[in-house]
């Protein structure tokens, strides 16, 4: 622990980037910080600059070291129903080993809530390293994710079936390159993100697609190239796409490859099943990782034997901060009519208050503003975040006691509004 007279002297000054001269010392200190290495190449530090804003990058700086990185991206939610809302997405958080628990994260934070809330985001949203850190910045947990181990010999799949020409469905699956594959997937992945398919998603910008076909890259960057391979449905439009690797293992002449998914989307349910029944009918292959899906993909339940898929992580994933809790409630869909009064707690100012929601059903929309009724239920802005998704369940949370009820059968009423079809899903890491 350090000495606090010595901390007073030398107070770690905490600041956005001035300069993109910067930008390779704050990198160096997130490299030391996620123990990737304690020195960043020049090709790393250009590739990484890219679509950087300063005026989001804050570094902490003892004397002329960064010993603590934070920074945000814009990001764009899809909310149930499709609607898209803005968010602040939290990334490259460290704090050096020298400077941990003595108040840098939470100074960070602090900045970075109060300037999103400016700009005028409705929520921040982050995937934790580590469960316990992010609570107490009332974060909640709002969608979880789940990798599969597939066993193809004990899947009951048919190895006669002749993989995409056996659709049916008058659909096609094409093995392109990665540049087919980048410049024809990231208007399929708008279709699919805005199309209402799966609350929890995020936008991918040009970087993002750059950077997962191996067309931005630096040395020592751990990227594998991939295959890939586009479904196209009966009119000849791609409406999905798979990216893969496989291992090439042979043992005692036989071959057992592992196949992982490295990505998997389709804007038609057909196009989904296509893409997964390629993947599982390839020859050579012994398994295949799934990579991280949605918690009711529909991967186990195409097998003729679900339990060959085995689950090898299910875990948290995207955990969402409310910041605007009238604007964020009044975009999104409710499975049926109803009204709530909600009474939201934030310890730090940012987004408490009591809400009325009235939505209208399904297709009807819904409005969120403050009101002085009665609370029928009061939760901390963590709960809210939890629930915002679908994913929570608002009666498991009044069990648990993070959740109070002041009126009877409310926590069932948010139950009800509240959750949707399918679970949320967001299948990127930023
Ligand atoms: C996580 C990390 C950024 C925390 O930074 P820090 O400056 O030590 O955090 P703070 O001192 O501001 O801690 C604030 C509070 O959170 C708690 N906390 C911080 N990190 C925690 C952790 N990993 N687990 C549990 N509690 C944690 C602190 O004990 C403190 O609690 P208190 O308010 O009750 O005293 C730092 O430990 C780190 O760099 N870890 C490795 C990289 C990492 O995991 N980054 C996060 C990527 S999502």
């Amino acid at each position: 622990m350090a000495n606090p007279v010595e901390r007073m002297a030398n107070p770690v000054e905490i600041r956005t980037l001035t300069s993109s001269d910067e930008f390779p010392e704050w990198l160096r200190a997130v490299s030391t910080g996620f123990f990737r290495g304690p020195t960043v190449g020049e090709k790393e530090v250009a590739a990484r600059a890219l679509g950087t804003e300063l005026d989001r990058i804050q570094g902490a700086y003892d004397g002329g070291r960064c010993v603590g990185t934070f920074r945000t991206l814009r990001q764009s939610l899809t909310v149930p129903g499709g609607a898209v809302l803005p968010a602040c997405a939290v990334s490259g958080v460290t704090v050096s080993p020298t400077h941990r628990r003595r108040g840098l994260l939470s100074r960070m934070m602090a900045n970075a809530l109060g300037a999103a809330k400016e700009r005028g985001e409705v929520c921040a949203s982050l995937i934790a390293a580590e469960y316990p850190i992010y609570g107490r910045y009332g974060f909640g947990p709002a969608t979880w994710t789940t990798e599969w181990e597939v066993l193809i010999a004990r899947t009951g799949l048919d190895r006669r079936y002749a993989g995409p020409a056996d659709l049916g469905d008058g659909g096609r699956v094409d093995l392109v390159d990665a540049a087919e594959f980048r410049a024809q997937m990231p208007a399929v992945h708008e279709r699919f993100r805005t199309g209402a398919q799966r609350q929890g998603a995020i936008d991918r910008d040009g970087k993002w697609w750059r950077t997962a076909t191996g067309d931005l890259r630096f040395p020592d960057d751990g990227f594998t190239p991939a295959f890939h391979a586009v479904y196209r449905d009966a009119d000849g439009q791609p409406q999905g796409g798979v990216t893969y690797t496989s291992d090439d293992v042979w043992q005692a002449k036989q071959p057992e490859q592992t196949v992982t998914v490295r990505d998997l989307f389709a804007t038609t349910a057909a196009g989904e099943a296509a893409l997964w029944r390629f993947v599982l009918a390839m020859d050579w292959v012994l398994r295949v990782r799934t990579g991280c899906r949605a918690p009711d993909d529909v991967l186990p339940l195409l097998l003729p034997d679900p339990r060959a898929a085995r689950t090898v992580t299910h875990a948290d994933w995207l955990w969402i901060r409310p910041l605007d809790v009238p604007r964020m409630l009044a975009a999104r869909s409710y499975a049926v009519e109803g009204s709530l009064v909600l009474e939201v707690r934030d310890k730090d100012g940012y987004a408490g208050g009591r809400f009325k929601l009235e939505a209208a059903g399904p297709e009807g929309g819904a409005q969120c503003a403050a009101t002085r009724e009665d609370p029928e239920l009061s939760l901390d802005v963590a709960e809210l975040g939890a629930l915002f998704l679908g994913d929570e369940s608002a009666v498991r949370l009044a069990a648990l006691g993070r959740l109070a009820e002041h009126r009877e059968g409310a926590a069932e009423r948010a139950e009800v509004l509240f959750r949707t079809a399918r679970r949320p899903w967001c299948q990127d890491v930023f």
